[in-house]
């Protein structure tokens, strides 16, 4: 990733591994201070280029004594110490720091994970103590364990078990946590935190989002002239959205938005995310109805992976005709393409220990509609590169995209075509599919339950069930809904709706919806299911 240009009070985060690094950045970011994560291997020029004010080594899954065990660059600790550099290590992070400063860490005879008591042992600057005797919960997760500390250390916190819990050397400013003070289980970490933050390394929480807003459009100003043009595909969601909103705010009617109508959106979806790129964003959308094309060419296929090959392909036909037409329009191709990266995709972590991998820097392919085509030749534009999920719908706010669009539940780039379950041209489906949908989620607003809600929607099953509607045998449709719980689409539990609910909603849909006589719910978590049905 490249070197942000803003330099705000950063803390730099190396990253070993742990599943809770990302976590560490966004308690920090939601204490106004601007934290960014950063492999835990990276080089001493890249580490000294951010210019952080703090170091935090993360948690890991490694032991520091396996061959391959990550670690920071030599020189790393000097640089901190002469430049003034606070370090804190959470976890493995501290280990690295006892056995790179000449202590000794040994495998734990006894492992502590979970909740466990620990009790500050004496005078502590990270725990901002005179006398210690504070006892406090904190949550473990660790196999090895320090038992000689380097010169200048003090143990400042123990477990119950009688482990090191935490330890610093305020002289040097070096100090450790073996706890993950980051996690809720953990009722007093962010008050550590804050307290290392603001008193211990005299941090200012200064960072806010509107400053990081601005830095942006100035950065967009200075990467593209001003007789460039700019191209970005909307695709109704929040981070297209709001990436397109912050690029116009920085220049104009030079950037051109295509918004494609596949056939597979959902009851009225065209007109309603008009209506807000118009209506309330006045941004320049030009919609493309290309929904025939879109379904003759999926007409017979089921498969759904030939399903989604084809869908993605006529996304790129249909965005190069349009990027032609800019070129003929202003003569000249448009040089940039705006996306909605976000930072989970950009960050580099260490892959964790047994797998093959060196660091990676992935961005997630499965989810994003096909690809560019290789001769577009176009340099991207990645405005929220830096941002989490929750802190892109706070920037959405700021540049007044309505807060109902922001909390959208998302929405698949194949849209329908991956839950009418087989031919999407047969019958009536998309059709039927769209008002059990409507019906369904317009059930959820009534009953106050959408922001609960991860995802809901309804699928349509290519299978036909016997019923009776009217005195009369009917053999028609079967529909299914699902609703989830998850905190990112990784893993997700099914919503558990009160039986009242359902039974009206399951009325509803057979009472008004043609060609359905049966309603079932799916009741499965992911995994062993996805969250989608094809
Ligand atoms: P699954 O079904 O894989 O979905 O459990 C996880 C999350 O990703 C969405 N999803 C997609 N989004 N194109 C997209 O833009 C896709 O092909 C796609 N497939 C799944 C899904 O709706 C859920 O939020």
């Amino acid at each position: 990733m490249e070197t942000p240009t803003m330099k705000p009070d950063t803390v730099l985060i190396l990253d070993y591994g742990s599943q809770y690094t990302h976590l560490i950045t966004r308690r920090i970011r939601s204490l106004n201070v601007f934290s960014l994560v950063i492999s835990g291997t990276s080089s001493l020029k890249s580490i000294t280029s951010y210019n952080p004010r703090v170091v935090i080594l993360s948690g890991g899954p490694h032991s520091v004594h396996a061959l391959d065990a990550p670690s920071f660059p030599d020189g790393f600790m000097e640089w901190a110490e002469s430049n003034g550099v606070p370090v804190l290590g959470i976890c493995y992070g501290l280990q690295l720091i006892v056995q790179k400063l000449g202590g000794v860490v040994v495998e734990g005879e006894s492992k502590e994970y979970g909740k466990m008591e620990i009790e500050v042992k004496g005078k502590s600057e990270i725990f901002g103590s005179e006398s210690g005797g504070e006892k406090q919960m904190v949550w473990m997760s660790h196999g090895d364990e320090a038992v000689k500390l380097p010169e200048g250390f003090e143990i400042v916190a123990q477990s119950a078990q009688g482990a090191v819990a935490a330890l610093e050397n305020s002289k040097k400013k070096i100090y450790g946590l073996q706890y993950h003070p980051e996690v809720t289980h953990s009722p007093k970490g962010m008050e550590t935190l804050r307290h290392f933050l603001f008193d211990v390394c005299k941090l200012s929480a200064d960072w806010k989002m509107e400053d990081l807003m601005e830095e942006e459009i100035k950065v967009i100003n200075k990467t593209v002239a001003s007789d460039e043009h700019v191209i970005c595909a909307l695709s109704g969601g929040v981070d297209s959205t709001v990436a397109a909103t912050l690029v116009h705010k920085a220049i104009g009617d030079r950037l051109h938005c295509i918004f494609v109508d596949n056939g597979l959106l959902r009851y009225k979806e065209q007109e309603r995310v008009m209506d807000t790129f118009e209506r309330d964003l006045h941004l320049p959308v030009t919609c493309v109805d290309a929904s025939e094309r879109f379904l003759s060419e999926l007409k017979g296929v089921v498969d759904p992976e030939t399903k989604r090959k084809i869908i993605g392909r006529e996304f790129i036909n249909i965005f190069d005709q349009f990027a032609q037409e800019l070129e003929k329009k202003h003569g000249k191709k448009p040089a940039f393409l705006v996306q909605g990266t976000l930072y989970p995709d950009v960050i580099e972590s260490c892959p964790p220990p047994g797998t093959d991998r060196t660091h990676s820097h992935t961005i997630k392919s499965h989810h994003n509609v096909g690809g560019l085509p290789k001769d577009m030749k176009l340099k991207l534009i990645e405005p929220l590169k830096l941002l989490f999920k929750d802190e892109v719908r706070e920037l959405g706010k700021i540049l007044n995209v309505p807060v109902g669009f922001l909390k959208r539940h998302p929405f698949p780039g194949p849209g329908l075509a991956v839950r009418v379950l087989g031919d999407v041209t047969q019958g009536n489906a998309l059709e039927v599919l769209r008002q059990v949908d409507e019906i369904f989620i317009q059930s959820i607003r009534d009953a106050g339950l959408y922001d609960s809600i991860w995802q809901a929607f309804a699928v349509f099953l290519p299978v036909r069930s016997v019923g009776v509607q009217g005195d009369k045998r009917t053999h028609s449709h079967v529909v299914a809904l699902r609703a989830v719980t998850s905190q990112d689409g990784m893993t997700a539990d099914w919503y558990n709706f009160e039986h009242k609910f359902l039974d009206d909603v399951s009325r509803k849909i057979c009472n008004s919806v043609q060609g359905v006589n049966r309603v079932v719910l799916d009741i499965t978590s992911k995994p062993p299911s996805t969250i989608e049905w094809e």
